[in-house]
């Protein structure tokens, strides 16, 4: 079974429950990632990653932000430390820029970049709360693109030297360790479409940076299990895109697109091999001669969980044409495509409700999602390791940030997980994108996801009415009128 197959909803749409219990083994808590929310890009040693230059590019980002200042979260840990404890979170899922570790991506480890995340490791188990550890969160050294980046086949193994520094430093406190995050993104929109960093929008080039990621991560999970003590928990985080469409072209649509962003790494990850349609679909575009032999063997590890991002659905069919084409696959558009070889998939507008980033809400894809994926991988816990809404919040004259659109989705979304639970999945945690406003990408500060409100201007936090909601589900495990 795969995500694309037919509709698995179960037949109580609303998903607006109350009441609903989670084991007291089940983690609920909040992500963010380092560039979204660190700033002080300079600060400890740092070096310039792959983000720091897109960002300074003209028009590449919404109002010309970047992440140089971000929510300032370098220099104000502990009070972040605190307001998490405020949330009562369980567990606070974080990233390691790569360029504070390495600033150039090479050689011995920085130790002022070490020691920021060893105090917020320290801070988070004195209050209480699970680290959960991504290694990659898209923030490649800039001098490791300048010799080729996630094309380059010599970046997998830089990413396991740079795995195996931060696993010396930490590892004697982090039980649970991510390899990548979304590696689709990092491929298709960063090196296909050109909507992320590093820009670059080169059909074939994204295809060999998929490999090498996925490489990447097979070589980061080696080098984690020989540093780590017997009982670290590894995992990959993807980005499933689940698929919808019921017009007479949508099965052969739904096949191309599952191929290019789910299975391509699910493929050799945990079937230990790409996917002979992938290969097929794209052969005009290589020869995937990038794929030397052993690396499927090598990308396949066994895995202690699978993180799994889910955000809303997509409707695909094939274009005929001849009509106006839609493009609505929740991508910022660039100046390429983000499915080589597949060009001709349509993304059509789904039905609404829509979040700010006009993207559809579907908690039924996220059961759908689960379920699938139970069943594809049995034996293989799966954890939420993010889910979330932007939505346009303001902050009300009495100080509170009202932000029912978010909570009702949060809502939503919470009671489908429990529903895949009550089917059967092996579903272990929850962790809400996202802790604070920050810094989304492409659109910059335009877009706030935040269970937290931030004043750019002034980086005064304000609990929103969201994150009060989250903390009393956290506190009795149950979901809260
Ligand atoms: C995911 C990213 C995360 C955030 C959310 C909205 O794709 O992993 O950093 O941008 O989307």
């Amino acid at each position: 079974m795969t995500i694309s197959d037919e509709r698995l909803t179960s037949s109580r749409p609303d998903y607006r429950d109350s009441g609903l219990v989670f084991d007291d083994g089940f983690l609920i808590g909040s992500a963010t990632a380092a560039y979204q929310i660190e700033g002080a890009v300079t600060a400890g040693g740092r070096g310039p990653s792959i983000w720091d230059t897109f960002s300074a590019t003209p028009g590449a980002i919404t109002n010309g932000d970047t992440g140089a200042v971000a929510d300032d979260h370098y220099n104000r840990l502990d009070a972040d430390l605190d307001l998490m404890v405020s949330l009562g979170l369980e567990a606070y899922r974080f990233s390691v820029s790569w360029p504070r570790i390495q600033p150039s991506g090479v050689g011995p480890a920085n130790p002022e970049g070490v020691a920021f995340y060893s105090r917020l490791v320290d801070g988070l188990l004195a209050r209480g709360i699970r680290p959960i550890v991504t290694l990659y969160h898209w923030d490649l050294p800039q001098a490791l693109e300048d010799a080729g980046g996630w094309t380059s086949r010599e970046t997998a193994t830089r990413f396991a030297d740079y795995a195996r520094l931060v696993a010396r430093a930490l590892g004697d406190r982090v039980e649970v360790w991510t390899t990548l995050n979304e590696p689709w993104c990092s491929a298709f929109l960063g090196y296909g479409s050109g909507a992320h960093a590093p820009g670059r929008t080169d059909a074939e080039a994204s295809l060999r940076a998929m490999h090498h990621l996925n490489l990447a991560h097979g070589l980061a999970v080696q080098v984690l299990r020989e540093e780590l003590p017997a009982h670290a928990e590894v995992s990959v985080t993807l980005n499933f895109h689940v698929l919808r469409g019921e017009d007479a072209s949508s099965p052969e649509a739904r096949r191309r697109i599952d191929a290019l962003a789910n299975r391509a790494f699910t493929g050799p990850m945990l079937h230990g091999e790409y996917p002979a349609d992938l290969r097929a679909d794209t052969a005009a575009i290589t020869d995937w001669s990038f794929v030397l032999p052993g690396d499927e063997r090598i990308i396949h590890q066994p895995l202690d969980f699978l993180g799994v991002n889910y955000y809303s659905t997509a409707t695909v069919r094939m274009w005929d044409g001849a009509s106006p084409r839609q493009h609505a696959d929740g991508h910022k558009a660039a100046g390429g495509t983000p499915w080589p070889g597949s060009e001709h998939v349509e993304f059509l507008v789904q039905d609404g409700p829509y979040t700010s980033m006009g993207w559809n809400i579907a908690p039924d894809g996220l059961e759908d999602l689960l379920v699938s994926l139970g069943a594809e991988f049995p034996g293989l816990p799966l954890m939420v390791t993010e889910n979330g809404a932007a939505f346009d919040d303001e902050i009300d004259a009495d100080g509170r940030v009202r932000d029912v659109g978010r909570l009702d989705y949060l809502r939503r979304h919470f009671t489908a997980a429990h529903r895949a639970i009550e089917r059967g999945v092996d579903l272990r945690g929850y962790l809400v994108w996202s802790l604070l406003d920050n810094f989304e990408w492409g659109y910059g500060y335009s877009k706030r996801f935040g269970i937290v409100h931030v004043d750019y201007d002034t980086q005064v936090r304000t609990v929103k009415d969201s994150g009060r909601w989250l903390g009393a589900l956290i506190d009795r495990h149950r979901i809260p009128e």
